[in-house]
């Protein structure tokens, strides 16, 4: 037996929180499909660095280019802003141990506010583009941007796509599986699996990966 759930909001789904449903498809709780979780980084307008936790995204190419998917960026964050401005923007891939100072830069997210400062980063500058990097990232992208399109057509959201420039990975986890496939490498978000039976919420959750085989 399967469970189906159809394009119209299935009525036994229970917002985890009130406005849930207004800003998310039932379908992103529904499939729950985990992406790895990384910090958008630009300069705002007036100069400030900006930091954005971001997770829905991919990343591929072919042998003449790399791209960055960012499949959903919120047409109302800073960071939209500033990559429409600029045209370019770093990725930056960091430990789960900073998790919480990547959140700090979301709940202390002014104009005027120096997030690298928010989350207690260490500034420098990528070697392509015009963008902060975060230095503790173990691995950092430098992006120009390639295209942006809002998919669903309501102005809400829009995939950006960057072209990889560059890439930057630090010496310790240049070689071997231990530190980028453990809880010192790539943080993924598994977003609030739905209950498909009772309809209850869940909390999102953050894992690492733990490989299982090689091939
Ligand atoms: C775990 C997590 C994942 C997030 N993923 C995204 C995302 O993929 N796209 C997005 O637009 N916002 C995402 N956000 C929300 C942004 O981080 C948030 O709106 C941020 O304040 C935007 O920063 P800015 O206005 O400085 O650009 C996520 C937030 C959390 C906590």
């Amino acid at each position: 037996m399967k469970i189906e759930i159809e394009k119209t909001f299935p009525q036994y789904f229970k917002p985890s929180y009130p406005e849930e449903f207004e800003l998310f498809s039932h379908f992103e709780v529904t499939a729950a499909i985990p992406t790895v979780l990384f910090a958008v980084t630009t300069w705002k307008e007036n100069g400030k660095p900006n930091v954005c936790l971001h997770s829905w995204s991919c990343f591929h190419g072919d042998k003449t280019a790399f791209f960055a998917v960012m499949g959903n960026l919120y047409q109302h964050t800073h960071t939209y802003a500033n990559i429409q401005r600029e045209k370019c923007f770093c990725i930056n891939f960091l430990p789960l141990s900073c998790y919480d100072r990547l959140v700090d830069t979301i709940h202390t997210n002014d104009s005027e506010t120096d997030e690298f400062a928010v989350g207690n980063f260490t500034l420098s500058q990528a070697k392509t583009i015009y963008a902060p990097v975060i230095q503790e990232a173990f691995l950092h992208m430098e992006c120009t941007l390639k295209e942006i399109q809002d998919i669903s057509g309501a102005g809400i959201a829009a995939m950006v796509i960057g072209q990889v420039q560059h890439i930057s990975v630090a010496k310790e986890y240049a070689q071997g599986y231990e530190k980028r496939y453990s809880k010192d490498g790539f943080m993924m978000l598994i977003p609030a699996p739905q209950d498909l039976v009772s309809g209850e919420p869940n909390m999102s959750a953050i894992a690492t990966v733990h490989i299982e085989k090689y091939d």
